[in-house]
């Protein structure tokens, strides 16, 4: 098992890359079944869950053609058995992102229950209630569902009792080939979404209220083949000006889309944080002390949960008391027993709710990462600590951060991968 160990307070500066969207590119990757042609996807990172949705793609009997690091070329099968594997599709929380777009085409799909970070395994309600809505049966047989429609789907009437990210695109990609009309309300509008609406649109498919709460599509034949470039990560841009700041560095966070993360930047702000932005860098300067503010997650453009953790880190850094308030997912703040371990003062109110007291120095500990975006935030509490972090289970970080501690080396951090 690989483990980062950190030396803290080290000097940081310079430029860091933002890499591909994570949450783009696992939507982009089964939006390539819908098409009777091959897609080229650029600027894909490398990380462990995009390899395993291009695994899934070649268990499902899809062609993977790496042109380069970062561009893949897709060509899905013209006939599928629908089969996801187990050990694919039980480790990876995206892989149900398939089940719209396989179901749509080839009519059926056998999965067992997807899984994916250490956030609980997360209820799949709504997409069972969207596909039954779209004329597929459903039955489960031991640990696997199995999902049919011989005669293909049919347009139907959906609405989110809450917004879900992955359930409003996977519902999107299946209406693009389903008979009739689908009018999905209360859709997500993340940024990634818009992206792929787009995508969709430009390939063939008929849908309207792009970027609102209520898509309406028309069903059709297959998209045409093409290809499609992934966003920035706006968690990962998030997450390195969160760094920046919390180090008082003098850092550029490059090839990023300030416009997909105004409402963390304006809190940035009002907490009293230099910063120069441009339409694709945000330079973090150098500061003499933030103010606490508190947070509140919500759905996009509001603060986005996967940010939470490395903003609580940051939070530790702050003159005042923070609330931090996590409305998306229960178990999101145990992560801050382990920063108190580390000489943070933060105490759990309950499952949804954090008071952070700062600042308070950090000192360096041995820690493991529970969950992607939580290891994300020890990474940034080992940096800013006194001493030296080791940080076990970094599997979850390498999920979604490509090549983490060499981006961070080059900007001084002292950082290295151990066996
Ligand atoms: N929910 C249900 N039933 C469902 C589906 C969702 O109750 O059938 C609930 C969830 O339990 C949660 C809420 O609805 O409380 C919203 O969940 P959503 O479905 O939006 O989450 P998701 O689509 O599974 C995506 C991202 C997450 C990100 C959330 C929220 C991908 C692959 N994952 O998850 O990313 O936190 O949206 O923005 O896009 C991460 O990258 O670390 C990550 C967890």
């Amino acid at each position: 098992m690989e483990r980062f160990f950190i030396r803290g307070q080290q000097e940081l500066s310079g430029d860091i890359p933002v890499y591909g969207a994570k949450n783009h590119a696992l939507k982009m990757i089964p939006a390539t079944f819908l098409s009777e042609g091959s897609v080229t996807l650029r600027n894909v990172p490398g990380i462990d869950d995009v390899a395993q949705s291009l695994e899934l793609v070649v268990a499902l009997g899809g062609d993977v053609e790496r042109i380069d690091a970062s561009t893949v070329k897709i060509t899905a099968p013209t006939e599928s058995a629908g089969i996801f594997p187990q050990d694919i599709a039980s480790k990876l929380r995206a892989s149900i992102v398939f089940l719209g777009p396989v179901l749509a085409r080839y009519h059926t799909v056998v999965m067992p229950h997807p899984g994916g970070c250490n956030l609980g395994k997360r209820p799949i309600d709504l997409f069972i209630r969207a596909f039954e809505l779209m004329g597929a049966s459903i039955t489960t047989v031991g640990e696997h569902m199995h999902f049919s429609a011989p005669q293909g789907l049919n347009g139907a009437h959906i609405v989110f009792p809450v917004i879900t990210v992955t359930g409003t695109e996977t519902v999107l990609m299946a209406a693009c080939l389903a008979k009739g009309e689908t009018v999905i309300e209360n859709a997500s509008v993340e940024p990634e979404i818009i992206e792929l609406t787009q995508y969709l649109i430009d390939h063939g498919a008929q849908i309207t209220g792009i970027g609102t709460h209520v898509l309406r599509i028309i069903g059709g034949g297959l998209l045409t083949g093409g290809s499609a470039r992934i966003l920035p990560d706006r968690i990962e841009a998030g997450s390195f000006v969160m760094l920046a700041a919390a180090a008082r560095a003098h850092i550029r966070v490059i090839n990023c889309r300030p416009d997909h993360l105004t409402v963390p930047l304006e809190i940035l702000r009002a907490m009293g944080l230099p910063m120069t932005i441009t339409e694709d860098t945000i330079e973090v300067h150098p500061h003499q002390g933030l103010q606490a503010h508190s947070i509140v997650t919500h759905e996009y453009p509001g603060f986005p949960t996967d940010l939470q953790a490395p903003m609580t880190v940051l939070l530790t850094q702050a003159s005042g008391t923070s609330m931090v308030r996590e409305t998306i997912y229960d178990g999101r703040l145990f992560y801050t027993d382990t920063l108190n371990t580390m000489g943070a003062k933060i105490t759990l109110m309950d499952s949804y709710r954090a008071v952070v007291e700062g600042a308070t120095e950090l000192h360096g500990k041995l820690v493991v990462s529970p969950d992607l975006r939580a290891g994300i935030a020890m990474v940034i509490a080992g940096l800013i600590a006194k001493g030296t972090t080791t940080i076990e289970h970094i599997n979850h970080i390498d999920r979604g951060y490509e090549r983490i501690e060499q981006r961070l080396q080059a900007i001084h951090a002292d950082i290295t991968r151990i066996e």
